[in-house]
């Protein structure tokens, strides 16, 4: 029996602007997917730049900082048996030109920086990403 798990979820600011959340939240619920917790915020600077932490070195870094603080998010805390990896087949490759049709970047996305949704990594990224964007008392039991 597999255990289950929570991973952090958000819907970036061209998700958001698209009007994709829905269809995304959707997706997750139909899949039989928990929320356990839910909420628009706009990233501060500060929340933005310790959620990229690992990729301060990257070239990236300063750019993915100034798109994800560009307008409201959608976070959320997903949980089910093997919830990082099942969210993970879900969204697709991060590079939506490689994500399967069918993945929500697949379906949705064309652009390395605008790929709609993020998702924590591994465990590890969970724990950190989940503290960072939620209280415990902002999670359902
Ligand atoms: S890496 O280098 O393999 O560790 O990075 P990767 O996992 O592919 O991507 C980490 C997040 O950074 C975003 N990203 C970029 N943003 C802007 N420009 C470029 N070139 C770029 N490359 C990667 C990517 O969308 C990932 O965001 P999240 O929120 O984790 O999906």
């Amino acid at each position: 029996m597999s255990q289950t798990a929570r991973t952090l979820i958000f819907v970036k600011p061209d998700g958001v602007r698209r009007g994709l959340v829905g269809e995304i939240i959707q997706r997750f619920e139909r899949r039989g997917i928990r929320i356990v917790g839910l909420k628009m915020v706009r990233p501060t600077r500060e929340l933005a730049e310790k959620h990229y932490a690992v990729h301060r070195d990257k070239p990236f870094f300063e750019s993915v900082v100034n798109f994800i603080t560009s307008g409201p998010v959608v976070a959320m805390v997903l949980e089910c048996p093997n919830a990082i990896e099942i969210t993970r087949q879900m969204m697709g490759a991060t590079n939506p030109a490689n994500a399967a049709p069918g993945t929500i970047r697949g379906d949705f996305g064309l652009d390395i920086e605008q790929n709609i949704i993020h998702g924590s990594s591994d465990p590890e990224a969970a724990a950190y990403e989940l503290n960072l964007w939620f209280t415990p008392e902002e999670l359902v039991g």
